[in-house]
C-alpha cells in the first residue's frame, strides 16, 4: 500500500510544474545561499551512501507459514535470520519541488536467512524436519522519500511526508532442500519477504530523517569569529525552493560575542540574489556589503593603537622632525614620541560589480614624553580610501587592502599650524609600511563562511555585484564525523 502511495507521489512530484515560490521575504537577510542543481546531487550522493547503506546489516521479523504440499500434506515452514546484508544503490536522484524534496534511489539488496520445515503424516507417524540456509537477492528495489524543508527558529527543520521501499522482485536462493520446498517458498513467501523488506526500509527510513532533523537542529546559529565578534547565521524565511535549487537566507551580520548587539540597523541594499546561479558550481554564497559594515561597526569600538615599529626607529624621537616640523622640535628638543592611530569612524565599505573598496577614517595622534608625562601635542585626521581583493581560504572568506588615496587634515596642534605638504609624504610612508600591513595581517584570517563542519570548498571563484560579493565554490565532504557522531553512521562503522 505504501508503495503504491510512493509510485503515486514520484509521479505527481516529477510532473507538477512549479509554481515560483510564494514565499516572501519578511526578515533581513544579509547573507544567501544556493545550492545548485549539482550541489544537490552531491547532498543526495552523500544521503544516499551514508543513510540508505547503513541501514545494514537489518534483521527482519521471522516469518512462518503453513503449506500444503500434494502428497505430503501440512507442512510448517519458519524462515528466521532473515538479514539483510548488502543495499547497493546504482542510481538515484533529487527532485525538488513546491509539495516537498523528493529522493528515489532504485537499488537491489542481498538477504540471508535459515529455513526449517517439518511435517508428519498419518502414513509416517514421526515427525520429520529438515533446515539450512537461504539466500535471496531482492532486485528493482525503488526506495523514496518526501521531505520537507522548513526554517523553525532560525534553523533547517526536515521532516519524512512520505517514505516508503517498493520491491519489484525478489529470487530466492536455496542451500540444500527439497525442490518441492524450493516452489513452496517461492510461491508462499515472495510476497511476504517482500513486505518484510519494504516495511523494514521504510521504518530505517523514518528513523533516519529523524537524526538528521536532529543534526541540523542542532547547528549552531552563530559562528565565532574571534574574542569580539561571531558571525549570526539564524536562518530567517522560507528556503526557497525552485527545481534545480534550493535558498537559504540567513542573517549574516556581525554580533558582539557578548549579550551586547550591533546598535547600527542595516538595511539590505540588493536583491542579493546569489549571482552563481547559472554556474556550474555546487553552491553560491551571497554576501550583502552590510555583512562587512556591520563587522567595521563592531570592531570600530577597538582599542587605541601604538605604533612600536617604524621603518626607521628615529622617527620616535622629535629630533628627527626637527626639519619637517620644526616648532615641534623646539618646543621639546630630542623627546620621545609616541604615534597613536585610531579609527574615528566605522570604515565603510562597498561593492560594486568592478570590485570592493573602502573607506577608513583615522586619528593620528602625537604623544611627545616629557619626563614621565605624556603629552599630546598633535592630531591629524585621516581620510584613507583603498582597494580590496577577496580570496577563499578553507573555508574563511579573506582580503586585502591596497591604498589608493588619502587626504589628511590637522584636527588639533599645541605647536601652531603645520605644513601638510611637509609631512605628507612621511605618512603616505606610514600608511603603506605600518597600517596597511596590519590591517592585511587581520584580514588576511577573515572570516568564516557557514559552511557545515565536514564540507569544505573547493575550486572558489569570486563574483562581485552590485553592493553584494558571491563566492561560488564546488565542495568537497572531508570528514564524516558529524554524521557518525550522531550515530547516523554508526551501524556502518561497526560492520566495517
Ligand atoms: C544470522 O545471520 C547472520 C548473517 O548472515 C549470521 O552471521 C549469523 O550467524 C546468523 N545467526 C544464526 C543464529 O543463524
Ligand atoms: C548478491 O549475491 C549474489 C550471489 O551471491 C552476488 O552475485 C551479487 O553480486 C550480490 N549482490 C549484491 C548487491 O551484493
Ligand atoms: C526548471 O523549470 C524551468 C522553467 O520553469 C525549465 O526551463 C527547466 O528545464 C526546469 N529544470 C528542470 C531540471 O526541471
Ligand atoms: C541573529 O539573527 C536573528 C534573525 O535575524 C535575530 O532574531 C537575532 O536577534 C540575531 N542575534 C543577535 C545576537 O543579534
Ligand atoms: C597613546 O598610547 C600610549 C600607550 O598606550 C598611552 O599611554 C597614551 O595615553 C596614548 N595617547 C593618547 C593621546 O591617547
Amino acid at each position: 500500500m505504501a508503495t503504491r502511495t510512493i509510485h503515486i507521489l514520484l509521479i505527481i512530484l516529477l510532473t507538477t510544474p512549479l509554481s515560483p515560490s510564494s514565499s516572501q521575504s519578511t526578515d533581513d537577510s544579509f547573507i544567501s545561499m544556493l545550492i545548485t542543481q549539482s550541489g544537490l546531487d552531491f547532498l543526495k550522493q552523500i544521503l544516499v551512501t551514508n543513510a540508505i547503506a547503513s541501514l545494514t546489516p537489518l534483521q527482519l521479523p521471522q516469518i512462518q507459514k503453513t503449506l500444503k504440499i500434494p502428497f505430503l500434506g501440512q507442512i510448517h515452514v519458519v524462515l528466521s535470520n532473515i538479514t539483510i546484508y548488502h543495499v547497493d544503490v546504482p542510481f538515484s536522484y533529487i527532485n525538488p519541488g513546491d509539495t516537498g524534496i523528493a529522493i528515489v534511489g532504485s537499488a537491489t539488496s542481498n538477504l540471508s536467512m535459515n529455513w526449517h520445515y517439518s511435517y508428519g503424516t498419518w502414513l509416517v507417524p514421526i515427525e520429520i524436519s529438515d533446515s539450512g540456509l537461504a539466500s535471496v537477492l531482492v532486485e528493482g528495489m525503488e526506495i523514496g522519500a518526501t521531505l520537507s524543508l522548513k526554517i523553525q527558529e532560525g534553523v533547517i527543520d526536515i521532516s519524512l511526508l512520505e517514505g516508503g521501499c517498493f520491491v519489484k522482485e525478489i529470487i530466492i536462493k536455496l542451500d540444500g532442500g527439497a525442490s518441492w520446498l524450493y516452489q513452496g517458498m517461492v510461491d508462499a513467501f515472495q510476497g511476504q519477504i517482500a513486505s518484510a523488506v519494504e516495511n523494514a526500509i521504510a521504518n530505517n527510513l523514518e528513523e533516519g530523517v529523524l537524526k538528521l532533523e536532529t543534526f541540523l537542529g542542532g547547528l549552531p546559529k552563530e559562528i565565532p569569529v574571534d574574542d569580539i565578534a561571531s558571525l549570526n547565521v539564524t536562518l530567517v524565511n522560507d528556503p526557497l525552493i525552485s527545481n534545480n535549487s534550493i535558498g537559504f537566507e540567513i542573517n549574516g551580520l556581525f554580533t558582539k560575542n557578548e549579550k551586547g548587539k550591533v546598535s547600527t540597523v542595516f538595511h539590505k541594499n540588493s536583491q542579493s540574489l546569489v549571482s552563481c546561479i547559472d554556474s556550474p558550481k555546487m553552491l553560491g554564497i551571497s554576501l550583502d556589503e552590510a555583512v562587512f559594515n556591520s563587522a567595521s561597526a563592531l570592531y570600530y569600538n577597538a582599542e587605541l593603537w601604538t605604533v612600536d615599529t617604524l621603518p626607521d626607529q628615529a622617527m620616535l624621537n622629535t629630533a628627527w622632525w626637527r626639519f619637517l616640523i620644526p616648532q615641534l622640535y623646539r618646543k621639546y628638543p630630542n623627546d620621545d614620541m609616541n604615534l597613536n592611530i585610531s579609527l574615528s569612524a566605522p570604515p565603510v565599505v562597498q561593492i560594486s560589480p568592478h570590485g570592493i573598496s573602502a573607506t577608513v577614517y583615522a586619528d593620528l595622534i602625537v604623544d611627545v614624553m616629557e619626563g614621565r608625562d605624556i603629552v599630546p601635542v598633535l592630531c591629524i585626521s585621516l581620510v584613507i580610501r583603498g582597494s580590496g581583493s577577496v580570496k577563499v581560504v578553507k573555508n574563511n572568506l579573506a582580503g586585502s587592502l591596497q591604498l589608493d588615496d588619502f587626504t589628511m587634515e590637522q584636527k588639533w596642534s599645541q605647536i601652531g599650524k603645520l605644513h601638510m605638504y611637509l609631512i605628507q609624504p612621511i605618512v603616505w610612508t606610514l600608511i603603506e609600511t605600518v597600517c596597511l600591513p596590519y590591517a592585511n595581517s587581520r584580514l588576511g584570517k577573515g572570516f568564516p563562511l557557514p559552511i557545515i563542519h565536514g564540507f569544505t570548498l573547493q575550486n572558489a571563484e569570486i563574483v562581485f555585484s552590485d553592493s553584494a560579493v558571491s563566492v561560488c565554490s564546488d565542495v568537497t565532504f572531508t570528514d564524516s564525523y558529524n554524521l557518525r557522531s550522531l550515530g547516523y553512521l554508526n551501524k556502518l562503522t561497526q560492520k566495517l
